[in-house]
């Protein structure tokens, strides 16, 4: 998919060719002379159209409009919530047609939101164009192949075009590998794909296997790992945009590519989504792209530490205790609660790199999709500013979490007389218990932790992955980019001036 920004006025871009003109209309949007606003105002006049979110009119081959179709789609007040919904739902009703050149027109909206509106038109576009083809026999590639945002003044929303592009080809990754099956994204493919972005600036990649994992005592990580006839994959993803000495974030990523729950054995019931348990590694991966497009001036290290969860002969058994690479020893009690398991070992891992904050991000537990269902993920963390940083940027990315607890008192389930520490508590409070396990492994550094178990994919009928939390994360490094008085600028400039075609994006 091709984004480009241009600069085209209400007038321009109606002579604009394309296969449709998607025309964003706010419910107070000023009066002027050109064809479009004439055709929306008699639209209006014969209540034909309303500019309500959801409202939307279509015209074909209109004499004097360059464009094959034009669409008028109402975004009520025009906030960057309404600007995505209405995209989408433009979009989507072009699905099957043979539109491929789409023109998104931010022209009648004010100028006060264009920032948010360019990026959540970019998003919401890039999301209707994805489609899954890898184990299709007779794949259907999708129509849509550009998609030029049109603005009354480009400059205006170029960094914020920029960001969004970037974040769009992160979540394009992200979603490509959640959807794909097990048999198809296995921990070595994984670490292939990861292989693949370390050709890109400012990247390099390194991939562990079970050998060197053993020399590193991540003995909880090859306890998960047992059960399975695929070898398991520790896989090191560094960007670096800043000084070298400058500290990094550290992102580390759960990577279940196949969650059967081991020897306590899932029911059989959609065990096929447990394919999506590696999505936190999968949000790292597309996270990783995207810096590679944007090139922010701070480093992050991503740490992915990658196997299945299956029953076997050699498979760990509830009640066996194993040493984790801290020291630490653990009582498995569950062996359905393996990401935990695997995790601890990164975060351990985590402590070499001095990092200024460890965020690590996973499908962890069911727990949290019945606290907080699919609308935000769950958010623990250790350190109240970088708290309150990855909500911020939850906010302003549309990809918002919420803040959950960490009392101790939350910890007293997990004392056993066998370990350390047992790696299941009771019922209650399953998500935070959880999160109070993997912060026992987090000590050294300020930490967080996003539970995506509700929001990285979907079930039902649009069963998919959704990419999240990419989004956040991009925006939350963007924004630490920023703050470090960083000597690049935190993206980088476009090479085009910001007149005529400016700030074009090709796919690579
Ligand atoms: N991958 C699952 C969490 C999960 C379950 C995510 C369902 C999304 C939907 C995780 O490994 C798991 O099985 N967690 C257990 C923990 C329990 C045994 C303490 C769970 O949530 O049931
Ligand atoms: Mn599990
Ligand atoms: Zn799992």
């Amino acid at each position: 998919m091709d984004f480009e920004l241009k600069t085209l006025s209400r007038a321009r871009v109606a002579t604009e060719k394309c296969d449709a003109l998607v025309v964003l209309v706010p419910e107070k949007s000023p009066v002027e002379a050109d064809l479009v606003s004439a055709l929306l105002g008699t639209a209006l006049k014969h209540g034909d159209f309303e500019a309500k979110p959801g409202k939307m009119l279509q015209t074909w081959r209109t004499p004097g409009l360059a464009a094959n179709r034009l669409l008028l789609v109402g975004v009520g007040e025009g906030t960057a919530r309404q600007v995505r919904t209405a995209v989408a739902s433009a979009l989507g009703t072009l699905k099957g047609s043979n539109v491929r050149r789409v023109i998104v027109s931010l022209g009648w909206l004010g100028t006060e939101q264009l920032g948010p509106q360019a990026r959540a038109a970019v998003l919401a576009a890039a999301d209707s164009a994805y489609s899954y083809q890898l184990t299709k026999s007779k794949p259907v590639p999708p129509k849509l192949q550009s998609v030029l945002v049109a603005a009354p003044d480009a400059a205006q929303v170029q960094a914020a075009f920029e960001t969004a592009v970037g974040v769009a080809r992160g979540v394009e990754l992200a979603r490509e590998w959640g959807n794909r099956p097990a048999n198809h994204a296995t921990p070595t493919l994984l670490a292939g794909a990861a292989k693949e972005l370390g050709r890109l600036k400012g990247v390099e990649v390194q991939v562990l296997g079970p050998k060197e994992v053993a020399k590193l005592g991540m003995g909880s990580f090859m306890a998960v790992a047992r059960g399975s006839e695929e070898p398991l994959r520790f896989i090191v993803l560094r960007y670096q945009g800043a000084a070298k000495a400058e500290a990094p974030v550290v992102l580390v990523g759960k990577g279940i590519t196949f969650d059967t729950g081991g020897i306590s054995i899932k029911p059989a019931g959609e065990m096929d989504e447990m394919k999506f348990d590696m999505c936190g590694a999968a949000s790292v991966l597309g996270t990783f792209r995207a810096l590679a497009e944007l090139q922010p001036a701070l480093n992050v290290v991503g740490l992915i530490p990658s196997c299945e969860n299956m029953p076997d002969g050699r498979a760990l058994k509830p009640g066996d205790v194993v040493t984790s690479m801290s020291g630490q020893t653990i009582e498995i009690l569950n062996t359905d609660a393996e990401g935990r398991l695997i995790l601890c070992d990164a975060l351990t891992y985590a402590e070499r790199f001095k990092p200024r904050a460890v965020v690590d991000i996973a499908t962890l537990t069911g727990a949290c999709v019945i606290a907080l269902g699919a609308v935000r993920s769950g958010l623990f963390a250790s350190d109240d500013e970088l708290a309150q940083a990855l909500s911020a940027a939850g906010e302003a990315a549309m990809d918002p979490c919420w803040r959950m607890p960490l009392d101790e008192d939350y910890a007293e389930g997990l004392k056993t007389n066998f370990a350390d520490v047992a790696n299941v508590a009771g019922r209650a409070a399953g998500s935070v218990t959880a999160a109070k396990f993997l912060q026992r492994f987090a000590a050294k550094y300020p930490w967080a932790h996003l539970d995506i178990a509700g929001t990285a994919w979907k079930s039902g009928a649009a069963k998919g992955a959704t990419g999240r939390p990419v989004g956040l994360l991009v925006e939350y490094l963007l924004s630490q980019a920023a703050g470090q008085g960083a000597r690049k600028p935190a993206v980088k400039k476009a090479a085009r001036p910001a007149t005529a075609r400016s700030g074009k994006v090709r796919s690579a």
